[in-house]
């Protein structure tokens, strides 16, 4: 059994993806190619945006949008610990400061009351907050109508780190509508994957889509690429990768109601004996992963331990929270600083979810787990 099964899914569209792929082999347009502006096209209307501008990956994606707001030393970003280390790293990479709040235990997003808080905090340390990112974990997009609230008042930019939820939505509006800006990741294992790394920035502002168009490509001006007019990156989408999107957001629907299926079927017949991630009313999660609190880290060990002997696969995401890492060991966090974070972080486990995981591995997973005190 697979934790994410890629192979079933290419076995759908292979025939498709050699023949778009046989095409670009004869256009030859392997940077910036046709296909990747029919991508941006399609994601900008999956998602309701304005503009879509794809790019190298999902840590690229926020790393540009930062750029494109001139984000650097003495500046603040308010954002989550409990994260996989991208959403953070790029703060710092540009000199700012990372400010850690802490998550709802429930739905393990991060809780917007916390927010007023730390901007104090970063006032008190003499940084000033510039934006928060939210991060819409394991498909479920974060409390957009409160951080819209938080973020408006204090002047702040929100960006969406919508890598883990493409598809997912409130009241039907999609994963990457939200914010000022939402980034994505097409890395293979996300909702929708691509064969290698990618990403899309979307807004509706159109100005800043222009800096991101041009931070993406080393900032040239837009007509010359040897005129450059600001501080950019090689950060550009493959064309065969934009062609191999193409083919899979054509699946991608159906895969969602695949995967929908799938974590109804886990939500009702695996035991209370685990919390389950709270999916607020009328919110809808792409399900990026299939993740449980067990009662204990022993606990947890022991359910992995059982699964692992039964050739079952199974991840802990996240198991250091981001204010507890080495890494960000300067920035002065103790234990005990983000509760909620840390105590997750200690119970959680993710279950194989993907949209091709067969009724009878479902079976067995659930009888597994259910079996264990
Ligand atoms: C929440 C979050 N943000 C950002 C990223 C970075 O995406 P990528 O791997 O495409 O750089 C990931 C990828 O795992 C992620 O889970």
């Amino acid at each position: 059994m697979e934790f994410i099964d890629l192979k079933s899914q290419q076995a759908l569209i292979k025939e498709k993806i050699n023949q778009r792929i046989n095409v670009i082999l004869d256009h030859g347009k392997y940077i910036m190619g046709p296909e990747v502006y029919e991508l941006e096209k399609r994601l900008s209307i999956y998602t309701n945006t304005k503009f879509c501008v794809t790019c190298s990956s999902g840590t690229d994606a926020l790393l540009i949008s930062l750029l494109a707001k001139g984000i650097g030393p003495g500046d603040a970003v308010i954002t989550t610990p409990f994260t996989y280390i991208s959403t953070a790293e790029v703060i710092s990479l540009l000199g700012a400061i990372p400010i850690f709040v802490d998550i709802y235990p429930t739905t393990f997003n991060l809780d917007p009351s916390n927010i007023e808080a730390a901007i104090a905090y970063a006032k008190q340390k003499k940084i000033t907050p510039k934006a928060i990112i939210a991060v819409d974990l394991f498909g479920l997009p974060a409390r957009y109508r409160l951080l819209k609230k938080v973020s408006e008042e204090n002047g702040l930019f929100l960006i969406e780190d919508a890598a883990q939820s493409f598809g997912g939505n409130i009241n039907n509006v999609k994963a990457g509508k939200f914010g000022d800006v939402a980034c994505t990741s097409f890395f293979p294992a996300k909702p929708l994957g691509c064969y290698g790394d990618g990403g899309a920035i979307f807004t509706d502002d159109e100005n800043l889509a222009e800096i991101m168009k041009s931070v993406r490509v080393h900032g040239s001006n837009g007509y010359d690429k040897y005129e450059n007019i600001r501080i950019g990156l090689n950060g550009r989408l493959d064309t065969i990768q934009a062609a191999i999107l193409i083919e899979k957001l054509k699946i991608f629907n159906t895969e969602l109601d695949l995967r929908e299926k799938i974590s109804n079927y886990y939500d009702l017949n695996i035991s209370d004996n685990f919390t389950k991630q709270y999916i607020p009313k009328n919110y809808f999660t792409s399900r990026a992963q299939y993740s449980l609190l067990a009662n204990s880290s022993q606990h947890r060990k022991d359910i992995m331990q059982i699964l692992k002997k039964n050739n079952i696969p199974s991840m802990i995401y996240y198991k250091i929270p981001l204010h507890l890492q080495s890494v960000f060991k300067n920035l002065g966090y103790k234990k005990g600083s983000l509760k909620n974070s840390e105590n997750i972080s200690q119970r959680i486990f993710s279950l194989p979810m993907h949209p091709y995981l067969k009724r009878v591995d479902q079976d067995i997973i659930i009888e597994l787990i259910n079996n264990i005190n």
